[in-house]
């Protein structure tokens, strides 16, 4: 099958070309057993005779006879044994038409939802070709550095390729959704990842006081993990999150981030929902196939995911990636939460009820913490 391509293109090329010439030879001895012959030649193998006349073949045909695998054939990229993508040779690039583009697909957010994860495993699908950077925030922090910066950042994409990047604060930008109007081109495609939004605000809060302990005593994430085992405490959580009476404090923003609503209704009054994948974050966790190929279908590529390619881990307690390379999530992920206080985590839930009433209506979704009130654990 490798050399599929090539080898039909030079077939038909003889054809075209051979075919007609020897014919017209033929014909110009008008003679009936001439083209007797003609006509029973032609009947034997078109291909016989244009494989059996080498000098109808043109000179030009002699340069298509190199062997192109099937690996190098659109894309712009090969992939070593432990992931990492090395670029094809110049050659190849130029045959698939490789370039640096604005990308395709942006997944916008939102934090603590998985985004990394959905990064890694969709960056192993054939067609799916992810920014160099793992987080680009150019139409956030970087949008300075002006769109030249943005389109440098992206690996080439072969055509038929779709380049995506993901950035997770895009979905709590109002700018970031305003400069994304202006500068991307009206097919451009966004995804955003929801997940349970009390365990996200946890998440956030977790993850956060992580990157202080990283910070405060200059440490790897594996060291400030064991640290903050140590030292977290959670009527911290508890106290940056209520106020001196009580009540759950919706100006701070890991609280409002996860009032999905409100930022959805804001995306929505300048694109249209038909650009919208919403994904259930907490499916994704479960259930990674089938949300691989809702995504498959909603960013128009080829099916690729499937049971095989995917294992559980059970000492981890999710999935991680059996094909094309192993790969489980990375360090920052799976960090534990704190106990919450019963009470509080009552309040969170009565908080985020509503919001997530209004974010079912607006994606015309039902997600799965909705059905099962926040689950019995977070
Ligand atoms: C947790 O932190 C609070 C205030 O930040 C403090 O009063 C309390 O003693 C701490 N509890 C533990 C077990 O360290
Ligand atoms: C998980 O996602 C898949 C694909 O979108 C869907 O078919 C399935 O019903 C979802 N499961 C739950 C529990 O929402
Ligand atoms: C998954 O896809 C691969 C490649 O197409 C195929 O060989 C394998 O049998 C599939 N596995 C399942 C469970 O469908
Ligand atoms: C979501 O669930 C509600 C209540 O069960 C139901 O009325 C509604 O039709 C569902 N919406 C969708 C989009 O499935």
């Amino acid at each position: 099958m490798n050399l599929g391509e090539p080898q039909e293109m030079q077939d038909d090329h003889a054809m075209k070309l051979g075919v007609p010439t020897k014919f017209h030879r033929k014909v110009g001895m008008t003679n009936r057993f001439a083209i007797g012959l003609v006509l029973v030649t032609l009947t034997f193998s078109l291909s016989f005779i244009a494989l059996s006349h080498p000098e109808a073949i043109p000179a030009r045909q002699q340069t298509v006879r190199e062997v192109i695998p099937k690996e190098y054939l659109s894309t712009c990229h090969r992939r070593h044994e432990d992931g990492s993508l090395a670029l094809l040779p110049e050659k190849y690039l130029t045959m698939n038409e490789c370039k640096k583009r604005l990308p395709d697909v942006v997944v916008l957010g939102t934090k603590k939802c998985g985004t990394g994860a959905l990064r890694v495993f969709l960056d192993t699908h054939p067609n799916v070709v992810f920014s160099k950077r793992a987080e680009a925030k150019f139409f956030t922090q970087n949008y300075k550095k002006g769109i030249d910066w943005y389109v440098q950042i992206m690996r080439p994409t072969a055509t038929g390729q779709v380049g995506m990047e993901k950035s997770p604060g895009y979905f709590f930008s109002s700018d970031a959704a305003k400069r994304i109007k202006s500068d991307l081109p009206p097919t451009t495609k966004f995804i955003v990842i929801l997940c349970n939004p009390v365990r996200r605000t946890i998440s956030e809060f977790t993850f956060e006081q992580l990157n202080k302990i990283k910070e405060k005593y200059k440490v790897d994430t594996e060291e400030a993990k064991v640290i903050a085992k140590r030292t977290f405490n959670s009527s911290k959580f508890e106290k940056y999150i209520t106020t001196s009476s009580g009540r759950i404090r919706t100006n701070v923003d890991i609280i409002t981030h996860s009032m999905y609503d409100k930022y959805i209704l804001s995306w929505l009054k300048l694109f249209p929902r038909s650009r919208f994948l919403f994904v259930d974050g907490d499916n994704f966790t479960h259930n990674p196939v089938a949300v691989l190929n809702e995504i498959e279908q909603f960013i128009e590529v080829p099916h690729y995911f499937n049971s095989s390619r995917f294992y559980f881990d059970k000492e981890k307690g999710f999935f991680c990636l059996s094909e094309p390379f192993k790969q489980c999530l990375r360090s920052t992920k799976g960090l534990e939460h704190p106990p919450v206080d019963r009470t509080v985590l009552r309040k969170l839930k009565e908080l985020f009820k509503a919001h997530d009433f209004a974010t079912s209506i607006l994606t015309l979704k039902n997600f799965t913490w909705m059905k099962n009130d926040y689950g019995s654990k977070i």
